[in-house]
């Protein structure tokens, strides 16, 4: 297998807490095996031009274990590797492209930071012989084979404080508090903020809601003396027969935008209720600002394997996290899939059992 001398390391696809974090575990751990690391701005975008990259040494990471976003930037576009962009001999596939520029600049190897569009382009190249190795990164938590990805702790964390002091001020003025949180094909962030703050109702895309039940059960609560209630309500979340609240149709290979399911949510139980109602969006605060120790300690972890995983010639894999251990899982294995909650998990179980509902 030949040595890995020249490592390049990108991050794409939208930001998450931590990103930082694994860019300093990977500078480090190749500068400390005489591997020389070379950071592209931009994801694919930085590779398709020699001056979007430069070579990092650990002085340039000293600091960015606790920083949001990234240091290499990102780009949220093109999910499709096989589109044309055009180059001074023609048209060619994006894929292609980028393919024939990590070979100009000397890759041995390329750690691919991202979601499951970014991985699905790192999977894509690996066909076509870039030597890849991924590391899954989403604040929604929904890429398969990991039971974690870094960025989804600090998102409910996140969530979880706003859902507090939300909870304050709709107990003082009796109201109910619509919150809707990030999770557009999965509710991982609803459901785990929802529980760790306590939340009267959860509505995720998994299950599809009925806002007669949701409203029912707030008017139980208000008839038991609980004159106040929080909704929490996952941007992909739809009613029964319905589809998920959208903002912007995308389209030339952007993904839509989501949003409005909470407003819509808000004045479907204001107006069945009766009661005062308000809703909030959390948007990109939950993927902003610092990560939380335990996506610190997981982005670590993963950007120290990943050169591990590189410097074996594993490529083609993404790490994992598969408690307790960090493992390879081959990339095609997660391409393409989204990994959701199970409806009939303990999670949904135990939401259920302490009164929660999810409007099914
Ligand atoms: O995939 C993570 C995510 O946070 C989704 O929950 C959300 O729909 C999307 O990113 C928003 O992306 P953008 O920043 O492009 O609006």
């Amino acid at each position: 297998m030949p040595p890995v001398r020249r490592l390049g390391i990108l991050t794409g696809g939208g930001d998450a807490p931590g990103l930082n974090a694994v860019i300093r575990a990977v500078v480090k751990s190749t500068c400390r095996r005489g591997i020389e690391c070379v950071g592209i701005q931009d994801g694919f975008e930085g590779l398709l031009e020699p001056d979007r990259s430069r070579v990092l040494q650990p002085r340039d990471v000293t600091g960015i274990l606790r920083l949001g976003g990234t240091i290499l930037g990102t780009v949220n576009r093109g999910a499709d590797p096989r589109r044309l962009v055009a180059t001074s001999d023609g048209p060619k596939e994006y894929g292609v492209r980028v393919a024939e520029m990590a070979g100009r600049l000397g890759l041995d190897a390329l750690v691919v930071v991202g979601g499951d569009g970014t991985l699905a382009i790192a999977y894509h190249l690996c066909t076509l012989g870039v030597p890849i190795v991924g590391v899954p990164k989403t604040i929604d938590n929904d890429i398969v084979g990991t039971e974690s990805s870094f960025g989804f702790n600090s998102a409910v964390e996140y969530a979880t404080d706003a859902i507090d002091r939300l909870h304050a001020t709709a107990e003082a003025h009796h109201r109910i508090l619509v919150v809707e949180v990030m999770g557009r094909y999965a509710g991982w962030i609803a459901l785990y903020a929802g529980l760790a703050g306590g939340a009267d109702a959860i509505l995720i895309p998994e299950i599809p809601f009925d806002p007669h039940i949701v409203a029912e059960r707030l008017l139980a609560r208000e008839r038991r003396g609980a004159r106040f209630s929080v909704v929490v309500v996952a941007e992909g979340a739809c009613p029964k027969g319905g589809s998920p609240a959208v903002t912007d149709p995308g389209g030339r290979g952007r993904l839509e935008r989501l949003g409005g399911m909470g407003a819509e949510v808000c004045r479907l139980l204001a107006a069945e209720t009766g009661k005062e109602t308000r809703s909030v969006v959390l948007g990109h605060l939950q993927r902003g600002g610092q990560p939380t120790s335990t996506d610190r300690v997981l982005a670590t972890r993963f950007g120290s394997y990943a050169v591990e995983l590189a410097v074996r010639g594993r490529f083609g894999t993404m790490v994992a996290y598969d408690p307790p251990a960090i493992v390879a899982r081959p990339l095609g294995e997660i391409v393409g899939k989204v990994r959701l909650v199970p409806v009939d998990s303990d999670l949904i179980q135990a939401a259920k059992a302490i009164g929660v509902t999810f409007g099914d």
